[in-house]
This record gives C-alpha cells, sequence and structure tokens, in this order.
C-alpha cells in the first residue's frame, strides 16, 4: 500500500469518526451512523436535515436518537423534513436497533418500504401523509413488538391484509384516507384501543372483532351496518348544535347574562348589593354563604332602597365568606374578558375588572343533578378554604346558566408548564421545571387533596395538571373541586372528555361521577409520575400516534430495571436526588395500584412528600 494511499485513508477514517468504511458493519453505531448517510445520500431533501457528519450523532443530528449508553439508534423522527421520492433500500433498514420511526408529513412516495420489515425492535412507525402507493405487504411476523402503526393519508390500494391479525401487540392502527378496498379482515386484537379505517374504498360488513370501535372509525366507505345501526353523529356536529344554543364564546358571558332577561335584574340587584356591602364589607364579611336575596332584602331595608323585590331573582346569585367581591356584574359586561379554555365540565374566561383585579368565570356545562342539589354541593365547595385549594367565591345558578367565580391564577397550570402544551391553545414555549418547583407542585396538590378528604368527607373527582396552579406560596394548588358529580362529561365526545377518562381509577372508569379519596390518590398518582417523567399521562410520543399509557410504561421500564430511564432529563440532570426521585417513583406507583386498598392514604403520601423537601 502506497505511502500516499494510506494518507488519504487516515484522513478519510478520521473524517468518519470510527465508522469503517470498507465492509458495511451492522451492530454498532458507526453502522447505525453509515445508515443513516446512506439514506441521506440518497433522498431527495431540499432542505438540510443539518446531520453535521463531523458530530456525535446520538448527540447532535436532528431527529435521530439513542439508547441510554449512547451504543445504538433507536429512534428517527424526521417529521415534515421534506423528504422527497422513494426510500432507498437498504439504509434506514440497517437500523437494527429501532424502535420508532416517523417519517409523516413528508412527499415520499414508491411501494411500501418492504424491508422495514427487518426492523424486529420496531415498536412505533409513521407513515402518514405521504404519497406511498400500491398494495400493503401480506405477512407481519417480523414485527413482534409492534404497537402503533400508522398509514394515514397515503395512496394504498388493494385489500387490508390479513397478516395484521400477526401484530399481536398492537395498541393504534390508523388507515384512514387511503385507498384500500375489499372486505375487511377479522382481526382478532384484543390491545387494539385505536383503529380508523375512515375514508377508503371498504366493502362488506364490519366484523365482529372490530365492532367496538364504532362506525365512526369506519365511516366514508361503501360498508354495509348491520342492525341498522342509528347514524353516527360526530362530536363536532353536535357543538355546532350547541353553538345554536349557547352564544358564541368570546362573547363572553357577561352577554349570555345580559341576554337573559330574568338575569338582567339580578345584575341590577348585584350592583346594589355590591355598593352597599363595599360600605358595610365588615358585616358581610362576617355572614357566610347567605344567599344575596337575604343580604339584599337585609341591607336594602337598611339602605332605605327601594327595589321592587318580586321582579329580582337574586336568589340564584351567591357569594361565599371572604370573596372580597369588590366589583358588580355591571363592571363584568364591561369588562375585558378572554376566552382561556374548554375544560371538562364547560368553558372557562378570565375577566378583568375595572380595577385591574382577575378573576376566572367558569361557565358549567351539562349540569345532570337538580338545582337542590347544585346548590347543596356549591355550599360544600364553597365553604372550602385552605391555601392549596383554589376558592370559590361565588356562584349563579339559574335555570339557564350556572356560572362560578374563581381567583385567576397567572401563573400557568402544571400541565402547560409541565408539557408546555395548552389543551386548547396547542404547544406554548416550554421552559424547563426545576425540581423543587416539581416537589412543591405535589406536596400543595397532596396537601389540597388531603384537607378535602379529611375535613369536608369529600372527594375531588377530576385530579389532572390542567386544574393544577401554582398558589402564591409557590405550592401546588387544585382547582375544580367536586366538580365531577355535577356533570355528565361524556356527553360530549371530545378531548376533553377522553382526558378526563385517563386519570379515572379502573374502578370508577365506567361511573364518570363515582368518584372516592381512593380514586383522586390514583389519579394523583398519575400526576406523580407525569411529574417525574416529564411525560403526558398518554404517553404521546411527540404526536406521533405514538399513544401507549404512561402507567403502561412506567411498569414496563421499571420491571426491565432500566429505571433511570423513565425520569425526565431535567431531572436526571439535577445532583444528588437520585434517591428522592426512586422513593416518589415508588409512591407513584403506589397510587396507582389497581386495589384501592393497596393505595397510600393522602396523608402518607403528603408525609412522604414533604420528607423529600430541602436538604
Ligand atoms: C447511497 O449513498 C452512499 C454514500 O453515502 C453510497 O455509498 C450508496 O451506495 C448509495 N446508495 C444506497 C442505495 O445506499
Ligand atoms: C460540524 O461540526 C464541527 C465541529 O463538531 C464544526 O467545526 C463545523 O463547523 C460543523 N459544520 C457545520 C456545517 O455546521
Ligand atoms: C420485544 O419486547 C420484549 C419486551 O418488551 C423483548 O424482551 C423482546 O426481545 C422484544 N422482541 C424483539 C424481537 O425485539
Ligand atoms: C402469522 O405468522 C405465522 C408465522 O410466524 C404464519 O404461519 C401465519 O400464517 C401468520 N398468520 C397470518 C394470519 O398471516
Ligand atoms: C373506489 O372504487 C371505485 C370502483 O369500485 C372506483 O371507481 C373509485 O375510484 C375508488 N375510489 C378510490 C378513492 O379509490
Ligand atoms: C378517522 O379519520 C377521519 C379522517 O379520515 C377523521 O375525520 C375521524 O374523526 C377519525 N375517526 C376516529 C374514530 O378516529
Amino acid at each position: 500500500m502506497s505511502r500516499r494511499f494510506y494518507i488519504f485513508y487516515s484522513v478519510l477514517l478520521l473524517f468518519y469518526g470510527s465508522s469503517t468504511l470498507f465492509s458495511p458493519v451492522t451492530g454498532d453505531l458507526a453502522g447505525d451512523r453509515q445508515a443513516l448517510l446512506d439514506f441521506l445520500n440518497n433522498i431527495t431533501h431540499p432542505r438540510s436535515l443539518a446531520w453535521n457528519a463531523s458530530s456525535p450523532i446520538c448527540a447532535t443530528w436532528p431527529g435521530v436518537t439513542c439508547d441510554r449508553d449512547g451504543t445504538r439508534v433507536t429512534g428517527l423522527r424526521l417529521p415534515g423534513a421534506s423528504l422527497l421520492g422513494v426510500i432507498p433500500p437498504g439504509t434506514i433498514s440497517r437500523l437494527s436497533e429501532l424502535q420508532i420511526l416517523s417519517l409523516r408529513f413528508n412527499g415520499l412516495q414508491g411501494p411500501f418500504p418492504i424491508d422495514f420489515l427487518q426492523l424486529k425492535k420496531l415498536k412505533a412507525i409513521s407513515l402518514s401523509n405521504n404519497k406511498f402507493s400500491g398494495p400493503l405487504p401480506s405477512d407481519y411476523a417480523t414485527w413482534k413488538n409492534l404497537t402503533v402503526l400508522d398509514l394515514f393519508g397515503n395512496r394504498f390500494d388493494g385489500r387490508i391484509p390479513s397478516g395484521f391479525a400477526n401484530l399481536t401487540g398492537l395498541v393504534s392502527l390508523n388507515l384512514a384516507e387511503n385507498s384500500l378496498s375489499g372486505e375487511i379482515p377479522d382481526l382478532d386484537l384484543p390491545g387494539l384501543r385505536r383503529l380508523n379505517f375512515s375514508n377508503n374504498n371498504l366493502t362488506g360488513s364490519i366484523p365482529k372483532s372490530l365492532r367496538r370501535f364504532g362506525n365512526s372509525a369506519f365511516s366514508g366507505n361503501n360498508l354495509i351496518y348491520e342492525n341498522a345501526p342509528p347514524p353516527v353523529v360526530f362530536p363536532t356536529e353536535k357543538e355546532k348544535e350547541n353553538r345554536g344554543i349557547y352564544i358564541s364564546e368570546p362573547a363572553i358571558l357577561g352577554i349570555a347574562i345580559s341576554g337573559c332577561f330574568v338575569i338582567f335584574f339580578v345584575i341590577s340587584a348585584l350592583i346594589i348589593i355590591c355598593y352597599v356591602k363595599r360600605q358595610r364589607k365588615k358585616e358581610t364579611e362576617t355572614e357566610k354563604l347567605k344567599p344575596a336575596k337575604e343580604l339584599a332584602s337585609k341591607l336594602v331595608k337598611e339602605k332605605n332602597v327601594e327595589v321592587m323585590e318580586e321582579k329580582i331573582e337574586i336568589d340564584r346569585v351567591m357569594f361565599f365568606e371572604g370573596s372580597n367581591l369588590a366589583f358588580n356584574f355591571d363592571d363584568l359586561l364591561g369588562a375585558s374578558a378572554e376566552f382561556l379554555g374548554t375544560g371538562t365540565f364547560g368553558m372557562t374566561y378570565k375577566a378583568v375588572l375595572g380595577d385591574s383585579k382577575a378573576i376566572a368565570v367558569k361557565r358549567l356545562k351539562n349540569v345532570v343533578v337538580s338545582r337542590k342539589d347544585f346548590k347543596h354541593q356549591m355550599e360544600i365547595v364553597g365553604n372550602i378554604r385552605h391555601e392549596n385549594v383554589a376558592p370559590l367565591r361565588a356562584y349563579v345558578c339559574s335555570k339557564d346558566e350556572k356560572l362560578m367565580v374563581y381567583d385567576y391564577y397567572p401563573k400557568k397550570s402544571l400541565s402547560v408548564l409541565l408539557h408546555g402544551k395548552d389543551s386548547d391553545k396547542g404547544h406554548v414555549a416550554h421552559v424547563p421545571l426545576k425540581w423543587e418547583t416539581r416537589l412543591r407542585f405535589m406536596i400543595g396538590l397532596a396537601k389540597g387533596l388531603a384537607h378535602i378528604h379529611t375535613e369536608h368527607k369529600l372527594a375531588h373527582g377530576n385530579v389532572k395538571p390542567s386544574n393544577v396552579f401554582i398558589n402564591s406560596k409557590g405550592y401546588g394548588c387544585i382547582s375544580e373541586t367536586g366538580l365531577a358529580v355535577l356533570t355528565n362529561p361524556f356527553r360530549r365526545g371530545d378531548e376533553s372528555a377522553r382526558a378526563f377518562k385517563r386519570y379515572r381509577a379502573p374502578e370508577t372508569i365506567d361511573d364518570t361521577r363515582r368518584s372516592t379519596p381512593e380514586s383522586d390518590i390514583y389519579a394523583l398518582g398519575i400526576l406523580i409520575l407525569e411529574i417525574l417523567t416529564g411525560r403526558s399521562s398518554m404517553h404521546d410520543e411527540e404526536e406521533e400516534g405514538i399513544f401507549i399509557e404512561l402507567v403502561t410504561w412506567v411498569n414496563t421500564v421499571v420491571a426491565k430495571q432500566w429505571t433511570g430511564e423513565v425520569f425526565d432529563l431535567e431531572l436526571v440532570k439535577t445532583p444528588n436526588i437520585e434517591a428522592k426521585l426512586l422513593q416518589i417513583l415508588q409512591l407513584g406507583l403506589d397510587c396507582v395500584s389497581k386495589t384501592p386498598a393497596k393505595r397510600p392514604k393522602m396523608v402518607q403520601v403528603v408525609k412522604t412528600l414533604e420528607e423529600n423537601e430541602g436538604v
């Protein structure tokens, strides 16, 4: 070998790091790197992927993730990366440890990349929103561990292969928006949770094994529905119907109130009440949950104000002790209101009053209890005063409107802070949460719940991250206490109702209005796991249609003794908290025990959490 030739290769070797240029090595990181470069060099990508050949792939290549030791590539996520044309065969398929592959939202075409079937470790694959065409492969025996198969929005045709029956681990299967035809095979996949075959060209009837997904999973085909099912009503259409009854969101509750003649009188009454109240604050503050009618008549008498009492249906407005409501509903009418979001129980608005004080007003939907029961529950909830429970300040209970007034928390909910995601507003800027902040969220939340359970003999019923805020002392604070028993969230099949279900303990999952302290502890357990892992309850891999329940995931990882892997990277970076993390992880897992009796009591939870605060 000539000297010059030798130098040439040395330089090349140096440039390519430890990769071997002579033979395609599989089974190590160098092989993975070469496979990725071969892929990149043979596919059209008008936009650079910013894979710098002289930097380490695990740490710096966008879209590439590795196992914990950084020895193999386990994830490749290139959504919307402007990849065009046919995937070069024998490139990605060499990433033999690959578990997650997402190539959605690109311009990829050609037949199904058949060599992907060699990826035996694959857990989730999304090729959605590309231009793949032709028939689907028939044999899937190699994808033993696949849980998610997402082929939505391509041009696949031919039949749905009966070989899908071999995907025994499948949790989610999306074949919607393709050109698949023929009859649907009988797929006995008991683990399957999500399925969508909509908008294809399928014929015949829906096999028995798949009827549990409902007709909406099969719409837009030429299928014969057996047992003449009722026409499917989609949630969106339902919402539209509702819009006709309710005034559009940003038109704020103020308009809703003014639109209602009866409530107009309530407003007038409130103006008077609040005016007088401001002057006689001391006295009124000692009044504990007095119906406004009583207050009004008392004050009216004292102030000698003439009011046509019979016209005033003020028994529908209630204030609670310490509400300190230095505003009236006239202020509210002129207030700037902001739509905050649609929750499980209805819409929430932020209203800023004249004196720039902000309040949150919730409009309850689908109330299923009588007015008497409603008021009774309000009395219980309105009297809860604890620094870790968001106080209910006032409520309106009329025939048409159920409004609740809360303090407004300027810092975002735990959901936004933790996941950088607002269920209604999409992504917001994500700032990593520090360990202390997370711990204080948990401590405050547990204390608030313990107080509700022991002092008020009440279950919360809807513990979830979007209901947890930070109080003025920096600790967690739970909102929407006790509303779950009043409404039926499943009248609306929307996302928030589905989210609601994720925090339901197994024993209450079918009875949405039944809650117990034990079921609250279960929900708290899910929150603890979310806080430790930084993942959402329906562990949703970058929204790539990869839905694995958090509890299942944590248990799997822990069972494999990879406990370190479950924690949020931000926490792993924090020094000297490993022991605390492990203890709280165990606490979280105890809380989500399937058997209610095995879950710890809330006071124990508080104790364990508090032990981990400080040094
Ligand atoms: C792709 O590009 C690489 C260079 O990185 C080349 O060696 C290879 O032969 C090309 N073709 C395929 C199918 O990988
Ligand atoms: C690639 O990384 C090296 C150092 O790791 C750096 O010097 C070089 O500028 C980078 N190239 C590009 C195109 O970013
Ligand atoms: C599938 O996953 C199980 C554990 O979840 C693992 O033991 C097994 O090796 C995996 N199978 C393949 C083919 O990778
Ligand atoms: C499932 O895979 C096995 C081989 O592992 C094969 O014999 C069988 O025919 C496959 N079943 C279907 C329905 O394709
Ligand atoms: C569905 O099938 C019919 C014929 O059976 C065909 O004319 C039509 O183009 C197909 N539609 C799609 C979207 O493939
Ligand atoms: C199925 O996909 C269609 C789009 O093709 C969508 O409109 C529909 O909501 C989905 N149905 C289910 C049950 O996910």
